[in-house]
């Protein structure tokens, strides 16, 4: 089983797949953590794509892909696993379905309902932890102590640099005119599922679950 996580910027991707992490045992692949990772290292085309993703910008289409079937090639997916941030593009999409015909993966798409003016406050106060990408809030999910990981308390609570209106301007124009026609292209194959990502984090998680289990029940 894929699980495909779609949603706008601060839609709760990110949020929900480490809870779906734990509940179905699957690995969380977010093409957004890879590259965040990635462009800790220093050298000419890392620092390339560093400042495509602090202006907001989409990566290039043939490097994701690499990364992508790299990274499901591995065993840890044998059994399926939770993606975040990918497909974001028709030509992705294409590509997963490709892929995971080949594996005889079932894909279940979730798309996160969340308007423009409660991402834009989300993000705002979004804090990650450098070490182990924990996500928090300074609004809805603090930390037990302020600006410090619960599992890293050593560890200073980081912000993203493209987390501000300006970028996220630019990110939520690319949502619109290239992740929308990804999410009619599931909705035409009856593999989405749109449930509202606004409101209580633990309750859009048990809704997600529900789904996938009503899903495999069904299959
Ligand atoms: P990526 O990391 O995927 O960023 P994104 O899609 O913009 O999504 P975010 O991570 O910002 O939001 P999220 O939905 O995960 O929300 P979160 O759970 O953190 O991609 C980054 C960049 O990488 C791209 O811009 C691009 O450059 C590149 N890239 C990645 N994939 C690519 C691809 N496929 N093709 C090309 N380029 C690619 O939650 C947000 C905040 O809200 C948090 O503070 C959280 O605590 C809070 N929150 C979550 N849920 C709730 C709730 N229910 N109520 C209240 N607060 C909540
Ligand atoms: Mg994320």
């Amino acid at each position: 089983m894929v699980i495909v996580l779609i949603g706008p910027p601060g839609a709760g991707k990110g949020t929900q797949a480490r809870l779906l992490v734990q509940h179905f045992a699957l690995p969380h692949i977010s093409t957004g953590d890879i590259f965040r990772a990635t462009t800790e290292v220093p050298s000419k085309a890392r620092e390339e794509l560093r400042k495509l993703m602090s202006a907001g910008k989409l990566l290039p289409h043939k490097l994701v892909m690499q990364v992508v079937h790299e990274r499901i090639s591995r065993q840890d997916c044998t059994n399926g696993y939770i993606l975040d941030g990918f497909p974001r593009t028709l030509e992705q999409a294409a590509m997963l379905d490709s892929l995971t015909r080949s594996e005889r993966h079932k894909v279940l798409v979730i798309q996160l309902d969340v308007p423009d003016s409660v991402v834009n406050s989300r993000l705002e106060g979004r804090q990650l932890c450098p070490i182990c990408g924990e996500i928090y809030n300074t609004s809805s999910k603090l930390p037990d102590r302020p600006g410090r990981c619960d599992l890293h308390p050593t560890i200073s609570l980081i912000k993203r640099q493209e987390d501000n209106p300006d970028k996220l301007r630019i990110r939520l124009l690319d949502y619109e005119n290239l992740t929308t026609p990804v999410i009619h292209y599931y909705q035409q194959s009856g593999r989405l599922e749109r449930l509202d990502g606004t409101g209580d984090i633990n309750i859009i998680h048990d809704k997600i679950v529900d789904f996938v289990e009503s899903q495999l029940c069904g299959s």
